[in-house]
């Protein structure tokens, strides 16, 4: 059986302790060995209680090639979790955008083999390479309106200085040693993969060749002297850890497949590699003849954004939650938090993790040439539009599939005709002449459900609909901690849906503004609606933005009523008062959201002439 080989020389690197004792400390993850980077207080346990502060980082991306809408996915998975978060939380005053307590982390992977390669084939020098795909990215998060506090490219010199004291301080706690690597790696996945992931296939010309088994990338034997972590002596500490933290990695199927690997064979890993085939990369402190393995380099992004090695890291780091794709879970799962735990610190917070998607039921590839342009997409479906269909059909547990036909059916199913309908019918100036957010009448919709004398006019299904609206921001907010946006956007649709229903059985446009009664009856309608409007505007700020600022602002709601302090559903009928009643709504008439498909619209059209 052909596996990584590891042969620890007699000049090996080693210095300080080799063995160490990780171990659970009686205030959480702490290192049991001492001699640490970074001082003893405050690394270990939660974030302080009340603090508020949040930490969410996506990938960085590689520049080979140009974004997807993979990596745009999940992109906008953080940037929703972020922007929820900062709705949640009083933001400190003051222009210093450094001051905010939610912090959101991207940017491009720009060292290593790979890209290496893909500069030479496109006849580039890999920093113009970089220089151009990283600028992409840039590009196209902002124009999706994805709200990073920072953008790290691992070519800037601040990663540069945080990947070199990382590795110094793996070096002086005795974790790194020099030994012969030897095994199959897949300079695609940039990854050392065991005989058993290994398959031959026939090449296009026909001969047998080696591939990974997982990706189909080709993969070529290599043996090398390289520095090599202990990696082996982690199983238990990564074990107890996702023992003692059954949230750390969510959803829960991952973190049994990362407790299923960690019953395998766990094998020191090499990381670094000779700069005579890997020149493109961070050179070994003290060793220029190596260049370090970009996925070590690529994982300390995440202390670089938090400004590591500065003590200002501290505060941050117990906050971090990770999005990333299942393809890099073993990085993120195992090597990250054994790399971590090995230089005295904590595991990362949290890892969410979220399947793939592929198009008319292919994995996305350059190859087969069905890469989905993002940018493309959001001209073609607003960019609130696209934010919405991906993060509403997107499912963490497993793959989804992407084409055109069910975007434009979803959103103009829920954006169009559910919300947009919605708010249009109770704004129209033929059943709110005044522009005014109607009064709620608590004779008609008194608060106790059964109450029967007249004018009580709302019946049991409209009581339903306040139970289920007043639910919905706790019921959103649990979502949002489980990583299920897509609950979330679910649960706001069936309001949605609901809401429709009560203003159809309700018809006030059947009622008659002349008949005292009615007036009330009719007001009370609209201010019902009206309010679950107001909900369901402030829970899809972190996914539509630009939308929900146009709903809210439809309904007279200023940029300070919006966050999810400020949603008390209903005041009136719970016998507050309501600070938007009397109100006059914006101005803004427009449609909330244009139908895509314009021949349903059309034929609407011509039907209703
Ligand atoms: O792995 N569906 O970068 P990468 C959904 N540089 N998400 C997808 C996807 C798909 N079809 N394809 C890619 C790397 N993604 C490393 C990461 S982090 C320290 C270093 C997303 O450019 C998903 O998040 O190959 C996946 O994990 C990531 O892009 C991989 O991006
Ligand atoms: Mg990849």
């Amino acid at each position: 059986m052909l596996r990584a080989v590891l042969r620890t020389l007699g000049h090996s690197a080693l210095r300080g302790p080799r063995q160490q004792v990780f171990a659970l400390g009686s205030r959480g993850w702490c290192n049991g060995g001492g001699g640490g980077d970074g001082g003893g207080e405050g690394r270990c346990g939660p974030p302080r209680a009340g603090d508020g502060r949040a930490c969410f980082t996506t990938p960085i991306f590689y520049v080979n090639a140009a974004p997807h809408i993979g990596h745009l996915y999940s992109a906008l998975l953080a940037d929703a979790l972020a922007r929820y978060r900062r709705l949640g939380t009083e933001l400190p005053q003051g222009p210093d955008p450094a001051a905010s307590l939610v912090r959101f982390s991207t940017g491009t992977d720009e060292h290593g083999l790979k890209i290496q390669q893909a500069a030479a084939a496109a006849g580039l020098t890999p920093s113009e390479l970089c220089d151009r795909v990283s600028a992409q990215f840039r590009a196209l998060f902002q124009e999706a309106g994805i709200s990073v506090t920072d953008f790290l490219r691992t070519t800037e010199a601040r990663h540069r200085r945080a990947v070199y004291h990382f590795w110094e301080v793996l070096r002086a706690r005795g974790l790194l040693y020099k030994g012969l690597y030897e095994g199959w790696y897949c300079a695609s996945d940039e990854c050392f993969l065991p005989e058993g992931k290994v398959a031959w296939r026939p090449g296009p010309d026909g001969e047998s060749r080696p591939v990974a088994l997982e990706s189909g990338h080709p993969v070529c034997w290599t043996k090398e002297e390289n520095y090599i972590f202990r990696l082996s002596q982690f199983r238990d500490p990564l074990r107890q850890w996702l023992q003692d933290d059954p949230q750390a990695i969510t959803p829960d199927p991952f973190r049994h497949t990362v407790l299923q690997w960690l019953e395998e064979d766990l094998p020191d890993l090499s990381v670094s590699r000779g700069n005579s085939h890997l020149y493109w990369g961070l050179p070994v402190p003290g060793d220029p003849t190596q260049t370090i393995y970009v996925w070590v380099d690529a994982l300390v992004n995440y202390l670089t954004v938090i400004g590591y090695p500065d003590s200002e890291h501290k505060v941050w780091w117990p906050t971090t939650h990770h999005i990333i794709g299942k393809d890099i879970l073993k990085f993120h799962a195992i090597y990250w938090p054994a790399l971590l735990l090995g230089a005295g610190m904590t595991p990362p917070h949290r890892i969410y993790v979220h399947s793939h998607w592929t198009v008319h039921g292919q994995k996305m590839s350059k190859s087969l040439g069905n890469v989905v342009d993002p940018l493309t997409c959001l001209d073609r479906f607003t960019v609130d539009g696209f934010r919405y269909f991906l993060l509403r059909q997107g499912v963490p547990n497993w793959d989804c599939d992407y084409y055109e036909q069910k975007v434009v059916k979803l959103l103009d199913a829920e954006l169009a005709d559910a919300l947009g309908g919605l708010l249009n019918r109770c704004t129209a100036s033929s059943l709110n002449p005044t522009g005014i957010f109607p009064v709620f009448s608590t004779s008609c919709f008194p608060s106790m459900e059964g109450v029967t004398v007249a004018p009580t006019k709302a019946q049991p299904e409209d009581y339903a609909l306040v139970r289920s609206v007043s639910a919905l921001p706790l019921q959103v907010k649990s979502y949002y901690e489980n990583f299920q946006i897509y609950k979330a956007l679910e649960a706001v649709s069936t309001c949605v849906r609901q809401t429709n229903g009560f203003v159809q059985r309700n018809a006030p446009w059947k009622l008659n503004r002349e008949n005292l009664a009615d007036a009330q009856w009719m007001d009370t309608v609209l201010h019902v609606t009206l309010e679950c409007l107001r909900v369901f505007g402030t829970l899809l700020q972190p996914v539509t933005p630009a939308l929900a600022d146009r709903l809210l602002s439809r309904l007279g709601i200023s940029e300070t009523e919006r966050g999810l302090q400020d949603i008390g559903f209903l005041a009136r009928y719970y016998g507050q008062p309501c600070p938007f009643e009397g109100r006059r709504l914006g101005p803004d008439t427009g449609l909330l959201f244009p139908r895509l498909d314009k021949s349903r619209a059309r034929l609407a059209k011509v039907h209703s002439t």
